[in-house]
């Protein structure tokens, strides 16, 4: 005989044993409380980084458990599920409203919508619908208790046998009906967050993407072929990075400090090696380009120094055509890497060692400054050059964005591909990870051929700016600057909210040929 036929055909003859208690209402309401009051406290960091709501949300977790205690001790008084029920929807009130139409009332952040929908959100509402539910049926059955049958006893066996389904069934445990009505609201609430765009058991930044494709460029990008892979020229293809040599996502945080050791004269001695080749990449799934890359990869290494320091780049030329390397930065003439000044061109098969001074600090950049200027470029023979100030800068995330295209047809006008080192719609397929609240610091260079100006843009975010990273303090706080080719600048910022936050050149025909990505911050 189970539970739930023993509690509703106690009857008979036979007196039988009390039914069994652990499933009440009470017991279930105390448990789903304390579990909506804990919850609350883990999320309380994450409430209080918002808005001073975060505060009463502490609270509404602190009453919460203790009226979970309270149920789960059997002090089952009106107010304790006053001040659950009170607590439990104000709460989930406040979490639907504050990711569908925002909070009207919040000073500060007056309907601003949030776009995270976590597990422990989800998890945090089906708790308090569940407790609305189960206070719902537990005060319904004490008001039938009130005004429908006698005063309640000690559950003598006279008063049962009188009344045996409502009496037993409503007050000592758990109905059919009741388990019902308690997963109604379960599996209404998971309905709910899907309906409003969260996902019921997924993570909050997979809610974010379809919320910012309709308003924004994402969603003409979509029209190019997009899908469940995203964005891109053919449907469903990713371009073969193994095959390229190189990643977009592994070239943003790839600093390379080359060799070092310390001269006589107490100085640093900073080398590298620069390999020029012919090599054809994929560009976009299925477009392919004869490169001619620095190191096999476009763009070339980021190269990295410290202010003062003795640069040493040791060029060799095994491509086809006759090359340069030409820095950015203060140096002699005979090391600029421009034809007929110095060595002049190297031609294939030919070496250079160009040797200089880490001066001035910021962000700097090199390519080749063999003629046509325009095809040595637009092949793929550039790469970002950073010097760091002595006293180095803060703490960060940082990451390379080289912006460039690829004028596939070779017709000189314009570009085909555009896109952000090098692969179109990269950072749609592979959004960039940065984490909520810490500082991220963007070496942004524009080395696009065939067109004057390229644009960087971000979505619900400004960022300080440092013209060529020559300075310490920022010149501007915004959310888009232009810049011609060669020009370049530190963007620098830290995300408040979690999401899929998109960038994208603000010219729209860049954006919607592959120059836009995302970061997804956590
Ligand atoms: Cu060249
Ligand atoms: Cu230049």
């Amino acid at each position: 005989m189970s539970p739930w036929s023993r509690a509703t055909n106690a009857t008979g003859s036979i007196e039988g044993p009390e039914p069994r208690r652990q499933l009440s209402t009470r017991r279930i309401a105390g448990v789903a409380a304390l579990g909506t009051g804990l919850l609350h406290l883990v999320l309380a960091p994450e409430h209080l980084t918002v808005s001073y709501v975060g505060v009463l949300f502490v609270l509404g977790g602190l009453a919460a458990m203790v009226v979970g205690v309270a149920l789960l001790r059997g002090f089952a008084h009106p107010a304790v599920w006053a001040v659950g029920i009170v607590v439990s929807g104000g709460m989930a009130a406040g979490l639907i409203l504050s990711r569908t139409v925002g909070l009207p009332a919040v000073v500060g952040l007056p309907g601003v919508v949030e776009d995270a929908w976590g597990v422990l959100e989800n998890v945090s509402l089906l708790l308090e619908l569940a407790f609305l539910s189960l206070a719902w049926l537990e005060r319904a059955g004490a008001g039938a208790r009130r005004f429908r049958w006698s005063p309640r006893t000690s559950g003598g066996g006279a008063d049962r046998g009188a009344r045996p389904e409502g009496r037993v069934a409503r007050h000592s445990g758990m109905t059919r009906r009741g388990a019902l009505a308690a997963v109604v609201p379960v599996l209404g609430a998971g309905a709910a967050g899907r309906l409003l765009g969260g996902p019921s058991f997924g993570l909050a930044s997979a809610s974010a993407a379809g919320h910012d494709a309709g308003a924004s460029p994402g969603g003409l990008a979509a029209t190019h072929g997009g899908g469940a892979n995203g964005p891109t020229f053919k449907r469903g293809d990713l371009v073969d990075h193994a095959a390229n040599g190189f990643n977009p996502t592994d070239i943003l945080r790839d600093f390379d400090m080359g060799k070092s050791r310390r001269l006589a004269s107490g100085r640093t001695l900073r080398e590298w090696e620069l390999v020029a080749e012919d090599k054809e990449i994929e560009v976009a799934p299925g477009v392919k380009y004869p490169a001619w890359t620095y190191n096999g990869r476009v763009p070339g290494p980021t190269l990295r120094a410290t202010e003062g320091e003795r640069l040493r780049v040791n060029f060799i030329n095994a491509g086809t055509a006759p090359h340069t390397i030409h820095f950015h930065g203060i140096h002699r003439a005979v090391h600029d890497g421009v034809p007929g000044v110095g060595p002049g061109l190297i031609e294939p098969g030919g070496s250079y060692t160009y040797e200089f001074d880490a001066e001035p600090f910021g962000l700097h950049h090199y390519h080749c400054h063999a003629g046509p200027l325009a095809e040595h470029i637009a092949r793929g023979l550039y790469g970002t050059f950073v010097i760091d100030p002595k006293k180095g800068r803060p703490e960060a995330d940082e990451l390379v964005m080289q912006m460039n295209g690829f004028n596939t047809n070779f017709d000189a006008e314009g570009n085909q591909v555009y896109a952000v080192n090098t692969v179109a719609f990269h950072y749609v397929n592979e959004p960039i990870k940065v984490k909520r609240g810490e500082l991220v610091r963007i070496y942004l260079v524009n080395i696009l051929e065939f067109d004057p100006i390229n644009s960087f843009h971000i979505h619900g975010n400004f960022f300080d700016y440092y013209p060529t990273g020559t300075s310490l303090e920022p010149a501007e706080l915004t959310d888009t600057v232009l810049q011609g080719q060669g020009q370049r600048g530190i963007c620098e910022l830290r995300f408040p909210f979690p999401g899929k936050y998109m960038f994208h050149a603000h010219k729209s025909e860049f954006a919607e040929l592959g120059w836009m990505g995302f970061f997804d911050v956590s």
